[in-house]
């Protein structure tokens, strides 16, 4: 096969075989193909699209480029939860010891990331002693002991499409439904697990910015999903204002916990219990989500979610006490207000720049090599809809620099708009799509 000749057939709008995608992705992770040619193709891609077996093939070509998880030694059936990502997403932390104190069994591979905060990883090591160096042994060991483990991402999961999107990157082909998902199906599919719940977000602070591009992109991810032989729910969420109250590291890990207890934001204790539910159906945990629903809000309720939460912790080095008493948790050394400068309804919180001055404050990597401040963040007091008078807090920052403080403010006010007319709340659950 040549990839001059796979070039020009996309490019005139035909169909690769499967025979082909095999071919390329394997001599593409071998160097046996050039970038240029592959950035060519991406290209090509971009502007005819892939159909549902091409996307199929090239996710399968992309998750078999690597290790794959083996998760059968762990009884039950195995639900996994991806979310497509967004401003004070702390989901992860507070959903999976409350699905697993249900029952269903949660082996999660979760990345560090860059941007406004770290991720999953990056939050869950501001609790001392807290590791995700867990080998694949220890890690199937921990599900079958305590039913939850969460490791970091393994060199191996997925090279072709580790290689494969840093290209598109750098070419400007990130933005294309079937390559974003069969990117993120094969780390998915590679993980392992037998069921997948999405929670795709659609908003100003999502990837996704308008409602019908996140139900196509949930639509095609899960195709490839059911094709793969998973079951597959997707959940559409909002993100045109962060996720909860805390934006930050640590302040998220203190407001999954509070949320676990069954004292979190409405918001974001309403999107746990949605997601929780679909989980607990996947899993065959319960028959229905209102039965899910009521399981998860008794174990909300009477701590054991809370202590499936302290049991993982100490299983992977965490301190008990950090999460017993939060106040241990990292704290910032200042402690500030953000003041309105009108009185009105808030109308408009640009998301993406609002989880910019946690990136101001260091809570977030700007490049791979950045060091993260698990102390700082924000605590928003004020979301769409709301009221505020003159002078009232927006929002609370936590800074260790005067600077950076100074600066965080500044963008805050400049990315919220008021307005005289009383406005709606934002919806959270926009669509749920079963495959
Ligand atoms: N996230 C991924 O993992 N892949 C993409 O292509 C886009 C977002």
């Amino acid at each position: 096969m040549r990839m001059t000749d796979i070039i020009k057939k996309k490019r005139d709008g035909e169909k690769l075989s499967k025979e082909e995608i095999d071919w390329m992705i394997n001599e593409y992770c071998k160097d046996e193909i050039p970038d240029y040619q592959m950035s060519a193709l991406m290209m090509a891609v971009f502007y005819q699209g892939m159909d549902k077996d091409e996307t199929f093939y090239l996710t399968m070509a992309m998750k078999d480029s690597g290790d794959i998880l083996d998760l059968s030694q762990i009884p039950g059936i195995k639900v996994d939860k991806h979310s497509t990502g967004g401003v004070g997403d702390k989901t992860s932390i507070a959903l999976g010891p409350l699905v697993a104190s249900c029952g269903v069994p949660v082996a999660k591979m979760s990345g560090r990331g860059l941007g406004h905060t770290g991720g999953t990883i990056d939050k869950l090591e501001s609790i001392h002693g807290f590791t995700t160096n867990l080998t694949e042994e220890q890690f199937i060991k921990q599900v079958k002991e305590i039913g939850i483990a969460i490791m970091g991402q393994t060199k191996d999961l997925a090279p072709a499409d580790k290689k494969l999107y840093a290209l598109r990157d750098v070419t400007e082909t990130v933005d294309q439904l079937s390559l974003i998902a069969s990117s993120i199906m094969s780390k998915k599919l590679a993980a392992g697990a037998d069921g997948i719940v999405l929670d795709v977000k659609t908003g100003n602070g999502a990837f996704m910015q308008n409602l019908a591009d996140a139900q196509n992109l949930a639509r095609e991810m899960l195709q490839i999903g059911s094709q793969a032989g998973k079951s597959m729910t997707a959940v559409i969420s909002n993100m045109n204002q962060p996720l909860g109250n805390a934006i930050g590291n640590a302040l998220e890990v203190k407001e999954a916990i509070d949320t676990l207890q069954g004292n979190g934001p409405k918001d974001f204790t309403e999107l746990v219990l949605t997601l929780g539910s679909y989980m607990l159906v996947t899993g065959k945990i319960a028959e229905n989500e209102i039965d899910a629903r009521k399981m998860l809000e008794y174990h909300m309720k009477d701590g054991t979610a809370f202590e499936k939460f302290v049991a993982f912790v100490k299983a992977q080095g965490g301190e008990e006490s950090y999460v017993r008493d939060v106040t241990k948790l990292p704290k910032a050394t200042i402690i500030e207000e953000i003041e309105t400068k009108e009185r009105g309804y808030i109308s408009f919180m640009d998301t993406a720049e609002i989880g910019i001055c946690s990136l101001i404050l260091g809570g977030g990597r700007e490049t791979k090599e950045s060091i993260i401040d698990p102390a700082v963040g924000l605590i928003i007091k004020k979301k769409v809809g709301d009221f505020v008078e003159k002078g009232e807090c927006l929002a609370v920052i936590h800074g260790n620099d005067k600077e950076k403080v100074q600066q965080a403010k500044e963008h805050y006010l400049s990315h919220i708009k008021l307005s005289n007319e009383k406005i709606e709340k934002e919806t959270l659950i926009f669509d749920v799509i079963h495959a």
